[in-house]
């Protein structure tokens, strides 16, 4: 149980300028990465968020020379001393991200014992595709009792999976970086962050080509060196303001973050009848008219993001007609519906599809944040709703949102965190 709770009086549009930090899911592939160096990197841009932190801890352990200033947001890792290959349970289990370990220990090393990841029940994340890239590459895999015990010298060869995965994506290109020979993922994964992990490990002297597209092509060299590399803008923070910007009524323009990587946001946006306007690396979202209800299916990139899902079938809650909201990525990403429903939210839920009807009204209510997502829902929620909204165990939104109460103060919104 938090410490804490979120208080949040709705109803007032979000109006302002704010900034986008640096991206959650690509700091935690980036970081782990540097273990594959023979030389100090330096990391910039990183979120100010537990996640990070968590990592900071891992690598120190590992033996790692770490020196993070959160402030500066600016990680420097020296991993030429690290010794070990062992992630204890207590530390994997901390963060989902943690399985990046794996593939980064056993690249470094061909040895890796890391404990099972933790981070948010969305469903039953099993990493099956992962543990059957490292065995295609030469590892042998062992799952025993709460950890996975890898080992293997990394040879090049052909990864396909038969799904996509973010994870597994990633998990592959870290363990065939310095394999012997070339490596070709096939039906790869194509998020921002995975083109980003490739222009880090290729900034280090990698060659891998093709990230962002389905085809990822490696060709193992012996040696990586340092580098100073920032990360890029977070993805899905960017969709939460400018989906808070516009359930809100406001105008906001959100500076420091890639529009191209918003398309299918700002098509859904534009479809309910919000103002969306691109600039070089800023995008203002504005409402001027009432939102037309429409109809989500989330997807692999570039397709409509599950990790957007959330705050989107909130801002729903409140168009004009009904939505259906599909869920095709993880089994179970509705949950802050049925919190909202306390707050007035007419939803029918049916397996992974909710069927919206949209109220004109939400009315504040104690709610409950059940994994990272869900409570950036639930803060949208308590910003467009009337009176009180009391967020219960928001430090799930801590893990993966800098400041976010911070920010939003900033564009006029009524948030604070009041003592349990
Ligand atoms: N899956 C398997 N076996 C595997 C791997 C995945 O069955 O070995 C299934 C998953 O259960 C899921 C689907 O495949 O149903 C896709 O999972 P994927 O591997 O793509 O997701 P992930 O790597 O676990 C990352 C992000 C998530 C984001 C998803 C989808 C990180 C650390 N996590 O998860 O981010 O939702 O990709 O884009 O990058 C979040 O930020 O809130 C978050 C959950």
């Amino acid at each position: 149980m938090d410490s804490y709770k979120l208080l949040i009086t709705g109803g007032i549009p979000l109006v302002g300028e704010t900034y986008v930090s640096g991206g959650k899911n690509t700091a935690v592939a980036v970081i782990p990465a540097v273990l594959l160096s023979d030389e100090i990197c330096v990391l910039e841009n990183l979120p100010d968020i537990e996640d990070v932190r968590v990592l900071v801890d891992i690598l120190g352990s590992l033996g790692a020379k770490v020196e993070y200033d959160g402030k500066a947001r600016r990680m420097t890792i020296d991993p030429r001393p690290v010794a070990g290959y062992q992630v204890p349970y207590q530390q994997s289990q901390r963060m989902r991200a943690s399985y990046y370990l794996l593939g980064a220990l056993l690249g470094r090393c061909g040895q890796a014992e890391v404990g099972y990841p933790g981070g948010c029940a969305i469903g039953n994340r099993p990493f099956d595709r992962h543990i059957k890239a490292f065995r295609t590459l030469g590892a042998e895999v062992e799952e025993k009792g709460a950890v996975i015990y890898a080992k293997g010298k990394m040879v090049g060869a052909g990864v396909f999976f038969d799904a996509i995965t973010v994870g597994g994506t990633i998990n592959a290109m870290l363990a065939a970086a310095k394999a012997e020979g070339n490596t070709t993922i096939y039906n790869a994964a194509k998020e921002p962050h995975i083109v980003d992990l490739a222009n880090f490990l290729n900034s280090m002297g990698a060659s891998v080509k093709g990230a962002g597209t389905d085809t990822i092509r490696i060709r193992g060299v012996k040696h990586l060196h340092g580098s100073v590399y920032s990360v890029i803008p977070d993805q899905i923070e960017t969709g939460t303001l400018m989906i808070a910007a516009a359930a809100t009524r406001g105008d906001v323009v959100i500076r420091g973050c890639i529009p191209t990587h918003m398309e299918a946001l700002t098509a859904k946006l534009l479809e309910m009848g919000v103002q969306v306007s691109e600039m070089d690396d800023a995008i203002r979202v504005r409402t001027v008219r009432t939102h037309r209800a429409v109809n989500i299916k989330t997807q692999e990139y570039p397709g409509f993001p599950t990790d957007l899902q959330q705050p989107m079938s909130a801002m729903l809650t409140r168009a004009n007609g009904d939505s259906v909201v599909i869920e095709t990525i993880f089994e179970n990403r509705l949950k802050h519906l049925i919190e909202m429903q306390r707050m007035g939210a007419r939803v029918r839920i049916l397996d992974q599809t909710a069927i919206i009807e949209g109220v004109p009204e939400l009315y504040g209510a104690p709610v409950t944040a059940t994994d990272l997502r869900a409570g950036a829902a639930l803060v949208v929620a308590g910003l467009m709703a009337k009176g009180v909204t009391e967020i219960y165990e928001p430090a799930f939104i801590a893990r993966g949102y800098e400041h976010i109460e911070d920010k939003l103060q900033a564009l006029g919104a009524k948030i604070h965190r009041e003592d349990l």
